[in-house]
């Protein structure tokens, strides 16, 4: 096919657009109140987002009908799929015994010590919002333990909507007094370490960046943290929002090193809202209100009977550690794929993560840390990115525009075959887009 990139684009858009006209009413509408009528900024493209009527299993259907595989498993919140049976009776069930009831439920105690039985680090954990207010709470935690005020982060690592350190960060971040260090550089990492070690209350990390690009860490890489964090009594804290799903005991239990404390989200609450932190007992300890000079740990929410009965069925009843070997083992066979016809075809399209988390780099090969573009390869880039959204969900493929997937229970190994030859398809038909 001989078109320029633009031309393919404003094609697919035409195409996108006369398809999925009840979705644009909606945006069209959902601007009177909300700015860009958006109410979480990741769920916006251009031209308008498809807007979902209904989900089951792993179909995804929009306003105008349209069937969908969903790949992109809710950024990897909507784990158990669509309409998985138990989490339905859990939630049926909680509704009719109550749902705003004012003091401890018959669900909490028992998902914190499923978590804590799981999750190496876990000593004491407390329930909280989503995974930004986990990562504001043991942040405050560490500073509060160790009487220090910096936080170490690193470049292209996210933790919220204002914990955000890609592209330099944003406007909106906490006014925490940051270090960003360089991700998987040991060396540049230790010499800012050793620089603010005085200062610093907590190193905070990723153990894959998620939406960096799905990057792993190197093991060394936090075994080092790990070492450096005990001789300078920093925190080590582990964002395993995402992360967790990657073995039954997350990427610490996986890679062998345990941080002081951990954060937790999304799949756990069951697909309602969920947050968690916890770490060592005698961090933890602080929150124990039978204690005197206890801290306070508020939140309305925390332990939400509906989060607390669809995560302690979740992870008690289906997400079992051999059913977490099964879905990474199915994300394996998808990148593994993925990169065999990139290399067949030698075009330049790279799968990066691990297990059920998939990212997707008009590269041949990416390095293990975000790679800052110049800005006309950036724009190339991120609009290679909206073709192969656009014809994927043309072809009723849908995951994030970024080229991130997050795969769930309900992806079958149909599925997974569909979308290899989808993307056999996508790299025969824009080869020529695709080698700029
Ligand atoms: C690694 C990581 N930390 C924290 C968060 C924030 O979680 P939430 O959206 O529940 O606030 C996310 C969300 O994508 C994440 O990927």
């Amino acid at each position: 096919m001989n078109v320029s990139l633009d031309a393919a684009l404003a094609e697919a858009e035409a195409r996108y657009s006369a398809a999925n006209t009840a979705s644009a009413q909606r945006h069209a509408a959902a601007r009177e109140a909300m700015p860009g009528g958006n109410t979480r900024t990741v769920l916006h493209y251009s031209p308008f987002p498809l807007a979902w009527a209904r989900g089951a299993g792993a179909t995804l259907t929009d306003l105008d009908g349209h069937d969908y595989i969903d790949f992109l498993g809710e950024y990897s919140a909507g784990l158990y799929g669509h309409s998985n049976p138990l989490i339905q009776a859990a939630l049926k069930q909680a509704i009719e015994d109550g749902t705003v009831l004012g003091g401890p439920n018959r669900y909490e105690a028992e998902l914190a010590s499923l978590i804590k039985s799981r999750f190496p680090s876990l000593q004491r954990l407390r329930f909280c919002n989503s995974g930004t207010e986990a990562n504001v709470f043991a942040l405050m935690t560490a500073r509060a333990v160790t009487g220090r005020g910096k936080i170490m982060v690193f470049d292209g690592g996210y933790h919220g909507g204002v914990l955000y350190f890609g592209h330099g960060g944003i406007p909106i971040n906490l006014p925490l007094d940051w270090v960003v260090a360089p991700y998987n550089d040991i060396d540049g990492t230790l010499a800012l370490l050793r620089e603010h070690s005085a200062d610093l209350a907590a190193i905070l990390v990723e153990p894959m960046l998620g939406s960096g690009g799905c990057l792993p860490a190197r093991r060394d890489f936090l075994a080092a943290l790990r070492h450096a964090a005990s001789e300078f009594g920093i925190i080590l804290i582990f964002d395993e929002v995402m992360t967790s799903r990657l073995s039954s005991g997350g990427l610490q239990a996986a890679m062998g090193v345990t941080p002081d404390m951990t954060t937790l989200g999304k799949y756990l609450g069951g697909g309602s809202s969920f947050g968690a932190f916890g770490g060592r007992s005698d961090i933890m300890a602080h929150y124990d209100p039978e204690q005197p000079g206890h801290w306070p740990h508020a939140g309305t929410f925390n332990n939400n009977v509906l989060s607390m009965a669809a995560g302690l069925t979740g992870l008690r009843d289906i997400y079992t550690p051999a059913a977490a070997t099964m879905l990474n083992a199915r994300g394996d066979t998808l990148r593994d794929g993925l990169n065999a016809l990139a290399r067949k075809h030698g075009a330049a399209l790279c799968a990066t993560g691990i297990g059920s988390f998939i990212g997707l780099h008009f590269a041949g090969t990416v390095p293990d840390h975000p790679e800052h573009l110049g800005a006309e390869e950036e724009a190339r880039h991120g609009k290679l990115h909206k073709l192969m959204h656009l014809d994927f969900i043309d072809a009723g493929l849908f995951f994030a525009r970024r080229g991130y997937m997050a795969l769930s229970l309900a992806i079958t190994e149909a599925d997974i075959a569909r979308f290899l030859a989808q993307t056999e398809e996508f790299i025969v038909s824009r080869r020529a887009l695709m080698d700029g």
